[in-house]
């Protein structure tokens, strides 16, 4: 028992989320050196050319060098065991970083100190206060000429609605950044740029070092003092609690690609951040240090390895102990089952795992039983975990199979990318399954769709944008669809499990709808 408990309060599982290029693989990839858990000759640099990050594994993703799969890695770190979550850094793929975060009890958000806070940066912000999970910020790039500091700060606040607080404070930027200053010790840990410019060494001294004012200059000395004497005074105060509830976020400056504010960042996150936090299920809070194991499913994912031509579930563990010899109960099912080829994941390589606790992510094979949000027990236990929700999709296309031959192929495709939660699937009513309608909610999901159906299941398709914009499910029993009264914009669809719904270009048809058909229920999401 009490080793069940040690190994659940070592453990920590983050979400890391950024604009795309603000440097989350290259902070992700230090993060994983200084656990060992890779062995990368030298610095990133020439990484573009040499080999991809670790944590991208899909071919689009190679190609347009965005994420557009989340992965999961593990790593040891003095003494804790540590699980990031990488998110797909693009906008197109806002739901798969939503269930991400759902699995994760804390995020750290990365963002580039030139550009400061972006565009995509806000939408997954917005995820993370939904959730009210702690963010922590770190502000990269110093080592390049960066926007203010009090600026960033200023436009986290402003544009996140989240309050900061500065853990340690830049000292110049680019060409003249000399380190960072920590505002509570007052330690200030020295940048030295190598000759072969990313080489750095950290040197630790103080602002009343004797040498101080020649070792950063006395201008960047007199900043400083001012800077540092301002913020004791506008700054929020550091508050563990409001951290732990997401109202304050720590915020640290850094350069990942130099490795330098990496490992005191990663010391203070784990100082703040707390062990896996306890769930809500449907028969209440479950606390994630009983002993019965119980995990629920975030992800679904098909042929990562296209050798393997594999499905596979990931789950996030929420209590207890994983025991790759007993058997779990899976509630959605209702059945008993072992989880076969459970495994854990460090980029392309994944690695059997006999036992996992809770805050652990692991990845198990799925023979097509699971949905997202489905939840796994020791057996004796029912409860489900809250389900995950789904967005409406925005933007829909028809699509039909160039090679009629391949009918086959296309619906097994189709249906399997569906089921993983990429795009959700419709069918008009008088046509066969040849020709589909798809909706997503980032067009790039169209293209992910075009691309895996060709490179996974060597199927062509042709795909035409339509213009419906939004949807609605028909909630009454035993509708008849034929009689619906509906506008000349509006077409009706089913889903795949056969119920009716209704696809809108334009939002006022949504109305003019139910004024003509009395009794009708109309919904947003599909259950
Ligand atoms: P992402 O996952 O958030 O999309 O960003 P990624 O880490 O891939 O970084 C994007 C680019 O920014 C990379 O350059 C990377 O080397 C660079 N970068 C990351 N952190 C820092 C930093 O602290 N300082 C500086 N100066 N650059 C940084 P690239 O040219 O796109 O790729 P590569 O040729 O370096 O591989």
């Amino acid at each position: 028992m009490s080793d069940l408990n040690t190994e659940i309060n070592r453990r920590r599982t983050f979400a890391i989320i950024s604009h795309p290029d603000a440097g989350k693989t290259t902070l992700t990839e230090k993060f994983l050196l200084y656990g060992g858990a890779i062995n990368l000759a030298g610095s990133v640099k020439g990484r573009k050319a040499a080999k991809h990050a670790v944590s991208d594994w899909m071919e689009i993703e190679k190609e347009r060098g965005i994420s557009v799969t989340s992965s999961v890695m593990q790593f040891e770190y003095n003494g804790m065991c540590i699980n990031i979550l990488d998110t797909p850094g693009h906008q197109d793929f806002s739901e798969d970083t939503y269930r991400t975060l759902m699995a994760a009890d804390s995020a750290v958000m990365v963002i580039d100190g030139s550009k400061g806070v972006e565009a995509q940066t806000i939408k997954l912000f917005k995820v993370c206060v939904m959730r009210h999970i702690p963010i922590f910020t770190f502000i990269n790039k110093m080592d390049r000429e960066a926007n203010d500091p009090f600026e960033l700060v200023d436009e986290i606040e402003n544009v996140l609605g989240i309050r900061t607080c500065p853990i340690n404070w830049p000292i110049g930027s680019g060409k003249s950044f000399k380190g960072v200053y920590d505002r509570k010790s007052g330690v200030i840990s020295r940048f030295i740029q190598g000759d072969n410019g990313h080489r750095t060494e950290v040197i630790e001294t103080s602002l009343d070092a004797p040498d101080i004012e020649n070792l950063i200059t006395k201008e960047l000395y007199d900043k400083l003092s001012e800077d540092a004497e301002l913020l004791d005074g506008a700054s929020d105060e550091f508050d563990l609690e409001k951290v732990r509830k997401g109202e304050l976020s720590p915020v640290f400056f850094g350069s990942a690609l130099t490795n330098f504010g990496v490992e005191i960042f990663l010391k203070y996150f784990l100082e703040m951040t707390t062990s896996p936090l306890p769930r809500k299920s449907n028969e209440g809070i479950i606390d994630p240090f009983r002993e019965d194991f119980s995990a629920f499913v975030f992800k679904i994912q098909a042929n990562m390895n296209k050798a393997h031509r594999d499905r596979i579930a990931f789950m996030r563990i929420c209590s207890g102990k994983f025991d790759s010899g007993k058997e779990v109960y899976h509630v959605q099912g209702e059945k008993k089952l072992r989880l076969t080829q459970p495994q854990q994941m460090m980029a392309e390589e994944r690695k059997h795992v006999d036992e996992a606790y809770a805050g652990d992510i692991i990845g198990v094979f799925d023979p097509g039983i699971f949905a997202i949000g489905d939840t796994i027990c020791a057996p004796g236990n029912k409860f489900r975990y809250e389900g995950i929700p789904t967005f409406a999709p925005e933007h829909f296309a028809r699509i039909r199979q160039v090679d009629t031959m391949k009918r086959k192929q296309f619906i097994k495709g189709i249906e399997q990318i569906a089921l993983e939660g990429a795009v959700q699937i419709f069918q008009e009513y008088n046509t066969g399954m040849e020709e589909i309608i798809a909706g997503v909610v980032g067009v790039l999901q169209f293209e992910v769709l075009e691309y895996r159906l060709a490179n996974e299941y060597r199927v062509d398709i042709k795909l035409e944008q339509l213009p419906y914009e939004h949807i609605r499910w028909i909630e009454n029993e035993n509708v008849d669809i034929d009689s619906l009264s509906v506008t000349s914009d509006t077409k009706k669809v089913k889903d795949m499990h056969g119920r009716p719904l209704l696809l809108f270009t334009h939002p006022w048809s949504v109305n003019t709808v139910l004024d003509r058909n009395e009794g009708l229920i109309l919904t947003e999401f599909g259950r």
